[in-house]
């Protein structure tokens, strides 16, 4: 059985479509549609009530517009809301956790930085994965507060963007670490930034490729893959604010795509 019914992936804004773009990557012939919620980003310092109905909001409209799966991409919403959604709703839930496991299992210096939000941190999944996997590992978690911000205004190449990394990432730097765990799915766009100001020999982790995997295996789990090779597909992209700054982060990745402002 072929499903051709959309995958849809939701976002604080526009970081989730690092994701959007592993999936598209592994699954070329599976219709995409991508909300980013950017009027109400960040959701990271938002109290956990407000994030959770937000994501239902979300989620509804992705319901609505007939989507098979939610790809929650964003590791604020995922590990404060999606035990809700996935009790409120018939569809599959895939979700984005920081990658602290492999970084945990592979740091030789056994010092791991983690950038995440506040709200991420301080959620009771990342609590009990940490507690989990970093017995013996000096853990580096630092607040991206400001970084997605800026990359929702288009400056994620800017000096101030760099001053503000450097800051945040000088704490991991002096305890050494090797590993460096991203997580907040905006923060795969700033790599070339980190690389920069990272010491050599930093490894930087982040989850997309995971979470690609991951949704094409819960699709072939449920009999939901879209099996016609040759349809032509066109990603559609949905945002609440400028879909200027959206079409400029994902043009890069793009070729026939649309984007659009819808009022959510
Ligand atoms: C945010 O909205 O604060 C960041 C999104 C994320 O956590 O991935």
């Amino acid at each position: 059985m072929s499903d051709p019914k959309p995958i849809g992936i939701f976002d604080s804004g526009v970081g989730g479509t690092s994701i959007w773009k592993e999936i598209h990557q592994l699954l070329p012939h599976e219709q995409t549609i991508y909300l980013s919620d950017s009027r109400n980003a960040p959701y990271g310092i938002k109290p956990q009530e407000e994030i959770i109905s937000l994501s239902i909001k979300n989620t509804e409209i992705l319901l609505e517009m007939g989507c098979k799966l939610i790809v929650v991409a964003c590791n604020t919403a995922t590990t404060n809301a999606i035990k809700v959604l996935r009790s409120s709703y018939d569809v599959p839930f895939i979700g984005i956790e920081p990658a602290i496991k492999p970084a945990a299992l592979k740091s030789a210096n056994k010092a791991v930085g983690i950038l995440a939000t506040r709200g991420t941190l301080t959620s009771e999944l990342f609590a009990q994965t940490s507690e989990l996997y970093t017995q013996d590992i000096n853990v580096i978690e630092v607040e991206g507060n400001g970084l997605v911000e800026l990359i929702e205004s288009g400056k994620k190449e800017s000096q101030e963007i760099q001053k503000l990394l450097e800051r945040l990432l000088e704490p991991m730097i002096r305890e050494r670490i090797d590993y460096l765990v991203l997580g907040c799915s905006h923060y795969p766009y700033l790599i070339p930034l980190l690389k920069k100001i990272l010491p050599e020999g930093v490894t930087i982790i982040d989850s997309g490729e995971a979470v690609a995997r991951q949704t094409k295996s819960i699709l072939e789990r449920n009999n939901l893959l879209h099996l016609e090779k040759d349809r032509e597909i066109t990603p559609k992209f949905y945002t609440n604010v400028s879909p200027e700054v959206l079409s400029d982060i994902i043009q890069a990745e793009a070729n026939g795509y649309e984007v659009a402002y819808l009022d959510f």
